[in-house]
């Protein structure tokens, strides 16, 4: 008879509010009890900021545990690539002597982030004006809209440079239609052969077929470490539609996006910061001004892949708590509550108020969402620094009982607290 499987050792990192929650520190920290980390979704619109020895690194594509070299690094089959990208972050790696080898696999399955991708998500944000997403312009959305309509190429077409080439042929016929009806530039397939061959050349040592590799360490009750990218508010289903991205964010996408079925999965830690931000368009009840302004002030809140000033706002429960349920959310991880250290008065939403009524979900219609106002319940601050603190009785009482205020209301129980972006700055409790 085989041998059950009992263990429960798999874990998804995952954000609960619109992405930057600050995820790829928490995976850096659960990456020690980790032998393999999985991307599963989105593509090189992520970026994974991590600080090590005052070294940062930000990462788009690779797995946040190849900072650590005994890990098994995974781009799952859920993963848009881009290859030119991926090449430079590998080479910024290797330059920063960290070691990436037989410990990177990449699906062989996923869909390749073509310049045409990128083209047409430019040229379709620049025509909706101020109805724009506020896309990163990673070709993501259209990435994701060629493999839903079943013109993608893989990364295994892309390893073969004959059938590459004809594939390319082939879409750039359609895409080239596209583009002038934008007014934009059409694109050949020879700019985009040879360096694309060359970075397929490059990465092919990398290319494996990641399900069987996936199941693989599952029989052997390795521990996997699945990285969420982006947010629940920006899933595809689950967001604040159209001002999502294009892939399923949240717990779903796992499976998807790697092949391993739901019973692979043991335990979901929701992250969310102590406050809430939104890079791009799209509605945000609780965005304020005067929290922004004091974020940017301390240097915070500007995005690790674009460089853009994040909006912010005040934490918002109703947001959370439905997240926390979509996603099964076993535990929470709160980050960045240092950077609520100077204020007086703490903010957190607790419903809406929509044309009279007072909602206490997330409005599926995002034209409503777009009108609900917050109701708020306050909180006293602590107005003392806390990044010194290395466990809950070394926290202030007030930011205690602001935590266990969040607890209470999404029913779900605080098991990580960040209070500075170091690795050691990180409470369990
Ligand atoms: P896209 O994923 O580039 O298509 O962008 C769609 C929306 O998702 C925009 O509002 C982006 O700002 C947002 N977005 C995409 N990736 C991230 C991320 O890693 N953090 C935060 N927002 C993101």
């Amino acid at each position: 008879m085989k041998k059950a499987r009992t263990q429960k050792l798999n874990t998804l990192i995952v954000g609960l509010q619109w992405g930057d929650e600050g995820k790829g520190k928490i995976v850096d920290f659960l990456v020690k009890e980790a032998d393999a980390v999985v991307r599963y979704a989105g593509g090189s619109n992520a970026g994974h900021t991590i600080i090590v020895n005052s070294q940062k690194f930000v990462l788009h594509l690779v797995p946040s545990g190849i900072l650590h070299k005994s890990k098994i690094c995974i781009i799952g089959n859920g993963v848009v690539v881009d290859p030119i990208e991926l090449v430079q972050e590998i080479e910024a790696l290797k330059r920063n002597n960290v070691y990436v080898s037989e410990n990177l696999a990449i699906s062989d399955m996923a869909h390749v982030v073509l310049p045409y991708h990128k083209l047409l998500d430019a040229l379709r944000e620049n025509a909706k004006g101020d109805k724009k997403i506020g896309t990163t312009r990673r070709g993501i959305g259209p990435a994701y809209g060629d493999k839903a309509e079943r013109v993608g190429i893989r990364i295994c077409d892309l390893m073969d440079p004959d059938r590459f080439t004809q594939k390319l042929k082939e879409r750039l016929q359609e895409v080239n239609s596209l583009v002038q009806s934008f007014g934009g530039v059409p694109i050949t397939a020879d700019e985009i052969v040879e360096p694309y061959v060359k970075a397929a050349k490059y990465l092919q040592p990398y290319v494996r077929n990641t399900v069987v590799l996936l199941h693989e360490l599952w029989r052997k009750n390795k521990r996997i470490l699945f990285e969420g990218a982006q947010g629940t508010f920006l899933d595809i289903d689950h967001g604040t539609y159209p001002y999502v991205t294009s892939s399923n964010t949240t717990v779903g996408g796992v499976f998807t996006g790697t092949g391993l079925p739901p019973k692979a999965l043991h335990r979901v830690i929701g992250v969310m910061k102590a406050y809430t931000t939104r890079v791009g368009e799209g509605p945000f009840p609780t965005e304020n001004r005067e929290i922004s302004d004091l974020l940017h002030s301390l240097g915070r809140e500007f995005g690790s892949t674009t460089g853009r000033p994040r909006r912010c706002g005040w934490f918002d429960a109703v947001l959370a708590r439905h997240a926390v349920a979509v996603n099964g959310v076993n535990e929470l991880a709160v980050t960045n509550l240092d950077g609520l250290d100077t204020l007086e008065r703490i903010k957190v939403c607790v419903g809406y108020k929509y044309e009279g009524q007072i909602l206490r979900f997330v409005p599926s219609d995002t034209e409503v969402f777009k009108k609900c106002e917050p109701i708020y319940k306050e909180f006293a601050g602590w107005k003392c620094g806390i990044s010194g603190a290395r466990s809950w009785k070394e926290l202030p009482i007030n930011t205690r009982r602001y935590l266990r205020g969040l607890e209470e209301l999404l029913e779900a129980p605080i098991s990580i607290v960040s209070v500075g972006p170091e690795r050691h700055q990180t409470i369990l409790l």
